[in-house]
């Protein structure tokens, strides 16, 4: 199966020295890629800048900004059977982005900011029998949000998480989900490493594709 996985964060830039992004470390999205290209998938890797190796196996596209990221999905959906957006897509970036570093002279003190697409949401039309799985990443209990997101981003699951709770989120080697699908059944996973998410996570999507079919 060939499965298309975005991972880490996007930076939104400013000037060529300062930019706007999120605590994503990638971890989670990189763990999907190694475990997806284990089980013995075809994958491609769209990741934001982050600090850590590819996966063997997995063809990595790097990006900087969400228009980046959203182009390079565009490009690599049509031949994909999976997507499975793990990236922390900036939401905003800033209405201008000036080719020379500003001087705090030049700054005023608000930012003027407009907002990014949302890539799940602009794919939708091409979704077709492809299988999209989003997350979520909420602080406090993620169910209601997240079944939200799955809703409205037309996805076939969604795994949700609590960035606070403990051992769980940003740049942790581990993570504790839930699994949650349309039509409202969920699945609560233990700790486990964020490999072994992944491999749940992977598992569940090759189920899904191979129902679609
Ligand atoms: N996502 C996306 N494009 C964006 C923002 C998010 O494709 N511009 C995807 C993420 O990769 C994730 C899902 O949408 O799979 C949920 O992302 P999240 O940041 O939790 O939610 P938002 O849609 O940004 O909603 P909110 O800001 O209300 O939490």
């Amino acid at each position: 199966m060939r499965f298309l996985i975005t991972a880490g964060p996007t930076r939104e830039p400013l000037d060529p020295v300062r930019f706007i992004s999120n605590r994503s470390t990638g971890k989670m999205g990189f763990a999907l890629a190694q475990a997806a290209a284990e089980a013995g998938h075809e994958v491609v890797l769209v990741a934001g800048p982050v600090a850590l190796e590819t996966p063997p196996g997995v063809r990595r596209v790097d990006i900087e900004t969400a228009l980046e990221m959203l182009a390079a999905v565009e490009r690599e959906l049509p031949a994909a059977e999976v997507y499975i957006s793990c990236a922390a897509v900036a939401d905003w970036r800033p209405e201008v982005c000036s080719p020379t570093k500003l001087k705090k002279h030049e700054m005023a003190g608000t930012l003027r900011l407009v907002r990014n697409p949302d890539i799940l949401k602009t794919l939708r039309p091409l979704k077709g029998t492809r299988t999209f799985i989003g997350f979520a990443a909420e602080t406090g209990e993620p169910d209601a949000e997240a079944t939200r997101k799955l809703r409205e981003k037309g996805l076939d699951m969604i795994v949700a998480n609590d960035v606070t709770a403990p051992g769980a989120g940003f740049a942790h080697d581990t993570n504790r989900v839930t699994l949650l699908f349309p039509d409202g059944h969920r699945e609560a996973l233990p700790l486990m490493t964020k490999h072994e998410v992944a491999q749940r996570v992977i598992a569940c999507a090759q189920t899904l594709a191979t129902q679609t079919e």
